[in-house]
């Protein structure tokens, strides 16, 4: 539901993070230091007029990474990536196994190493509560010692609790005891998933979204959709069936047994892969926004005692007025059928599969290996370091207090309040462009108004709650988790989210979620949200992007600046624009302007398509709301700046750097972020299946459509950086 900005890709070039900064740069020199190099000013008469270089620590440090990574032979007028990041792609290695290397992979690996560092460290006995639980948590599962000595005792405890797992009890399988809402309603209590053969959800209803709503949506599978409708002779198929035959087996299975019964479990699931909507459908708001009262949802699909099962599951009384959304019709009409003709020995195996497949990094060496060479062989992961796949592990369960532990100790104290006013500054640009656009009537301008003015900010950086030692305890207050045994601790930690998931049911629904918000505070990345109409920024991209207080603005504004535009700009692309300033699914554009959307729209549509990378095209309809909002958010980034520039004055250069004026730098920094090497089948991977276009394209589409940035380098008209057509929107 959330629309995300980066998570891949970046390089050596922000090594300038300060822990200490205490103000995003204040760039006059006399406040922060940056001293006019005389000495330089002599020899290169030219620059004099400008006065100023910045010599400062931080200064010196981004110029040379900068420099390091263009290619200063290449024309910026031919091909501005190539040139601010050519010298990077050349002299990038990327080792075995690396899928690419970035500006942005860098920093995500730095907050990954951040992450691992804060479960790592001793218990302080004056530590909350939670943070506590965190560590027992990663000492337990980094314990292999002990994980041997408890071995596969207490998953095959459990199993049996829940009736068995029908190929390990064979003949004692008791089929009258089984019915497949029971069983998912007992996975709950347990702290099981339940996600297995339906997947449901409290929601903001879309087009009420003051009001808590049941999303039932389709299952979650044990391999990806597009492998499994190939069915079982498909390699990655029977890859997966050998792993299930080979785990089952340690678990004490006769192979010949577990090979038949299996088979037929896998035919199951092959059948929910079928009947599933592909993810490009399934993110589609409209699509997938089929409300509906428990009555109607009995008649629609009669052959599951609906009432019943949501009461129990959800331990409420489902009434008339409570919305149900179903994400796809035919999915459940899907599902009716395919139950009904499946013998419950089937659903019980793939269902009891699925959680100890679920299970597999909680238990033994032994099985952890055999998952590992079905993943090498699969997908050619290589085995990830047992301190990797704990941490991620313990963010995965305990993503808010992590959040928390995170912010208290690597963000600094202005780093939301800095981030806060290039919000503020940013904004102001976008209502600018509002009034001033000509395509839009007066009518859906003032809706667009509204919309931006509501855009809720609050949680960027990090939400407050974090640094609330009270709010963080009663969150966690009914939850235990101790050092005993890795298993039973996920199992605590899954049925407390589950529940605090249903619990959201009766609420009243809050725009800002804290508990959702703080969840991706130590990961690099920003998104809009269109149902809250709000946008966030994690409190590690901000910092690690504004470098140190000692340098130009322009660097910031244009990392930084350009991020913060792009998703306020999400609000309004091809699928923001669908919600209300409430966050309502709700159609607010006048005929007349929206039929002038759609023809801009296409636009970069045409030019995206036109885009080839080895003699293989872009697609441009799949990239589209991504090219609206790097468009859109350099825009107002530049705009801002030149504001700012305004009141404070020019800054200085940068040393080595001098020829580029304030504004060159500004394009040159932002291309720098996008700095990118990736392996080749990576890239054909990304260019088929990622919403946002490949790192190139980012720069050179985004660019090249404004006549900002070709006049700032004087290029000629109809020069690649400067065509003579020019998509325009936002
Ligand atoms: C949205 O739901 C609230 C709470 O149930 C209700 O009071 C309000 O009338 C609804 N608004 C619309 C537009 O349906
Ligand atoms: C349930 O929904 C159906 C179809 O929209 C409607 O006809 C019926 O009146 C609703 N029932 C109640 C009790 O609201
Ligand atoms: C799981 O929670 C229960 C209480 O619900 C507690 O007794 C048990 O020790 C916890 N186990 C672990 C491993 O945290
Ligand atoms: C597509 O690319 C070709 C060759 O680069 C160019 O001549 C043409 O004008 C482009 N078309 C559009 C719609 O941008
Ligand atoms: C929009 O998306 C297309 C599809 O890849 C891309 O080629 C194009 O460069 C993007 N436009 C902008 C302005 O980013
Ligand atoms: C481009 O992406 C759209 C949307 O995901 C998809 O429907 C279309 O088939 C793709 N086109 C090509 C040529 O792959
Ligand atoms: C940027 O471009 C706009 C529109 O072409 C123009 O009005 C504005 O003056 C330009 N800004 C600068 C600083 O050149
Ligand atoms: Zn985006």
């Amino acid at each position: 539901m959330v629309s995300s900005f980066v998570a891949l890709a970046l390089s050596i070039i922000y090594l300038n993070h300060s822990c200490n900064a205490k103000n995003l740069p204040s760039i006059l020199p006399e406040k922060n230091g940056l001293v006019a190099n005389s000495w330089r000013l002599l020899q290169n008469s030219e620059y004099e007029k400008d006065n100023l270089f910045c010599l400062s620590n931080g200064c010196v440090k981004v110029a040379a990474s900068l420099i390091n990574n263009m290619d200063q032979s290449v024309d910026p007028c031919d091909d501005f990536y190539q040139f601010a990041c050519g010298n990077f792609i050349k002299n990038s290695i990327l080792e075995d196994n690396e899928k690419l290397r970035g500006t942005l992979s860098l920093i995500a690996k730095k907050i990954e190493n951040q992450r691992r560092m804060i479960v790592n460290e001793p218990i302080q006995p004056d530590e909350l509560r939670p943070f506590k639980m965190i560590k027992l948590q990663f000492k337990s599962c980094m314990d292999q010692e002990k994980i041997e000595k408890i071995g596969l005792g207490p998953m095959k405890e459990m199993l049996k609790s829940l009736g068995g797992w029908p190929l390990l009890e064979a003949e004692n399988w008791d089929e009258s005891k089984f019915t497949w809402m029971d069983s998912l309603n007992s996975f709950k209590e347990m702290g099981l998933k339940i996600n297995y053969l339906l997947k449901i959800s409290i929601t903001p209803d879309f087009k009420n979204r003051t009001k808590a709503a049941i999303f039932l949506d389709q299952a979650s599978l044990g391999l990806q959709n597009q492998h499994l409708v190939q069915g079982r002779d498909y390699r990655a198929v029977d890859k997966y069936y050998r792993y299930m035959v080979d785990i089952s087996v340690l678990f004490g299975a006769d192979r010949q047994r577990a090979t038949e019964e299996l088979r037929e479990s896998l035919d199951f699931e092959i059948e929910l892969a079928k009947i599933s909507i592909p993810p490009e459908e399934a993110s589609d708001y409209l699509k997938t926004y089929n409300p509906m009262n428990i009555t109607f949802l009995q008649q629609k699909f009669p052959s599951i005692p609906w009432q019943e099962f949501l009461n129990k599951l959800l331990n409420q009384f489902i009434r008339q007025d409570d919305i149900i959304i179903v994400s796809s019709l035919e999915y459940f009409s899907g599902l009716e059928a395919l139950l009904s003709k499946t013998p419950k020995r089937v659903q019980a195996n793939y269902m009891m599969w699925r959680s100890v497949d679920d299970a597999v990094k909680c238990l033994t060496g032994e099985l952890r290996q055999i998952k590992q060479t079905f993943e090498t062989l699969v997908f050619g992961t290589i085995e990830v370091p047992r301190w990797k796949e704990c941490a991620d592990l313990s963010f995965e369960l305990f993503n808010t207090a992590i959040g928390s532990m995170y912010v208290r100790r690597y963000i600094n104290e202005n780093t939301k309040n800095n981030a806060l006013e290039i919000v503020n500054d940013i904004r102001k640009e976008f209502y600018k462009m509002l009034l001033s656009n000509e395509w839009m009537d007066d009518e859906t301008r003032k809706s667009a108004m509204d919309k931006a003015k509501l855009i809720l900010a609050n949680d960027i950086a990090y939400p407050d709650e974090l640094l609330d030692d009270g709010k963080l305890n009663s969150y966690y207050e009914n939850l235990e988790v101790n050092d005993q045994d890795i298993y039973t601790s996920v199992l605590n930690l899954t049925k407390f989210s589950t529940d605090y998931e249903f619990s959201k049911l009766r609420k009243p629904v809050n725009k800002l979620d804290w508990v959702y918000n703080s969840g991706v505070v130590p990961v690099l990345n920003a998104f809009y949200n269109p149902q809250g109409n709000s946008i966030l920024f994690t409190a590690s991209m901000l910092q690690e992007l504004s470098f140190s207080n000692d340098v130009p603005r322009y660097m910031v504004y244009s990392s930084i600046g350009s991020i913060i535009g792009h998703e306020i700009t999400h609000g309004f692309d091809n699928s923001g624009r669908k919600f209300d300033m409430h966050g309502n699914l709700a159609n607010w554009w006048q005929e007349e302007t929206n039929k002038r959307f759609l023809e801009k729209e296409k636009c970069f549509i045409k030019q995206y398509d036109n885009y080839t990378i080895d003699g293989h095209k872009l697609n441009g309809t799949l990239t589209l709301g991504e090219n609206i909002s790097d468009m859109g958010g350099l825009k107002l980034a530049y705009n801002a700046y030149r504001e700012w520039v305004k009141v404070h004055g020019n800054e200085p250069r940068l040393p080595g750097l001098q020829e580029y004026t304030p504004q060159q730098m500004f394009w040159l920094s932002t291309a720098n972020v996008y700095c990118s090497k990736e392996d080749t089948a990576v890239m054909h991977f990304l260019r088929k299946y990622d919403g946002h276009s490949l790192s190139r394209f980012r720069v050179i589409g985004s660019f090249s459509n404004l006549k900002n940035f070709s006049d700032d380098f004087r290029c000629p008209l109809g020069s690649n950086m400067n065509p003579t057509n020019k998509c325009q929107l936002w």
